[in-house]
């Protein structure tokens, strides 16, 4: 695939909280990349450091969190810019968040501002981003009833002028994603947009960001720690496991041809369809650690059925074992 093609190129990516008792390494060297028009789903247990990820690229990791290495390559279609060489809160990244990228959460209550209408809100989005001389406020309200309407919020008109605690919660999530399209971005980074919500209307707010995506031709970042909803929503498929991805690959290679121990007891916790739900689902043993001053090992070599011998003081390399399918485990490493 030729570089044009990928919209964002995340390169040995590392994320550190320099803490008191040690370095919490919750992003360590993590590279993937999202194509053009595509999802791709990052997934992985609690912890394991995407929204850390999420918050890199937007660069609003704050104190004692720091990018102490990499790349984040983002095409705009025109030219290239590598977003960890801006300043954290200087005017380049900003005219890019919540313009160019936009990120919804899981909780939108919390993400809301409870003291502003959703109007106010969408409005603030619309006029940060537009040059002073340029700002027409007649017109941006409605862009923003538009909006509204696209995301299926009832009575649209009225709801402009309510507050986060009028709404209900699938009508705060239609909210929030009201303000993260709102300026058409390239990206929208979901980072578990609907793990707060009823299984109907989460169907309704995943359907919502695939029509999206086809109107506006945009990439989505689609976090997750439901290996389902991936399968629904991605098109490729990074599995993070104590900051590191473990593996990555097109949705079909993945779900087809997993070969990291992590990702096939991943795979082995998923609900069957046509099972019953109560049945016992194979669960993945033992905790997810924290990577405090981590040791060179693999991750996951404390919960491992397949560790070896130098699985506990060598930090395996990512390969490539077909094209586009990357896995970091020393049983696929030839020089191992
Ligand atoms: N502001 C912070 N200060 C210190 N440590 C942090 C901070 N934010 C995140 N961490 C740590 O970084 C690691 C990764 O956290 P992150 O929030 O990215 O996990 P996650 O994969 O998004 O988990 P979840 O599925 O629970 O949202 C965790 O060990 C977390 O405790
Ligand atoms: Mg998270």
């Amino acid at each position: 695939m030729a570089q044009e093609d990928y919209i964002l190129q995340v390169k040995n990516l590392s994320t550190w909280f320099k803490l008191d008792y040690g370095m919490l390494k919750a992003v360590n060297d993590v590279s993937f990349s999202l194509k053009r028009n595509q999802t791709l789903g990052i997934i992985g247990e609690s912890g394991c450091g995407k929204s850390v990820t999420a918050s890199s690229i937007l660069r609003t990791v704050t104190t004692p969190g720091k990018i102490v290495g990499g790349q984040i390559l983002y095409n705009d279609g025109k030219k290239e810019a590598d977003l960890t060489k801006y300043k954290p809160d200087g005017a380049e990244i900003r005219s890019i968040r919540g313009n160019e990228i936009s990120m919804i959460f899981q909780e939108p209550m919390a993400s809301l501002a409870p003291v502003y209408t959703i109007g106010a809100q969408m409005m603030e989005e619309i006029l940060v981003h537009t040059p002073k001389q340029q700002r027409d406020k007649k017109k941006a309200k409605e862009t923003c009833i538009e909006m509204l309407k696209a995301v299926g919020m009832p009575d649209p008109e009225q709801k402009f002028n309510s507050y986060p605690h009028q709404l209900s919660g699938g009508q705060c999530q239609r909210a929030m994603i009201a303000i993260a399209m709102v300026n058409r971005p390239k990206i929208l980074i979901a980072d578990e947009p609907t793990t707060a919500l009823d299984v109907t209307v989460q169907a309704q707010i995943n359907d919502l960001m695939k029509s999206f995506q086809k109107q506006y031709n945009m990439s989505i970042i689609y976090i997750t720690h439901d290996m389902g909803v991936i399968a629904e929503m991605a098109d490729s498929i990074a599995v993070m496991y104590l900051g590191r991805v473990v593996e990555s690959g097109s949705a079909v290679q993945i779900f087809k041809h997993p070969v990291h121990p992590y990702t096939r007891a991943l795979l082995r916790s998923m609900p069957v369809l046509g099972h019953k739900t109560t049945e016992h689902l194979p669960a993945i043993e033992g905790n997810v650690p924290v990577p405090i001053d981590p040791p060179d090992n693999c991750g996951f070599c404390t919960r491992c059925l397949e560790k070896m011998e130098m699985c506990a003081h060598v930090v395996p390399q990512t390969i490539e074992i077909e094209p586009g399918h990357f896995v970091r485990c020393h049983k696929f490493n030839p020089a191992d």
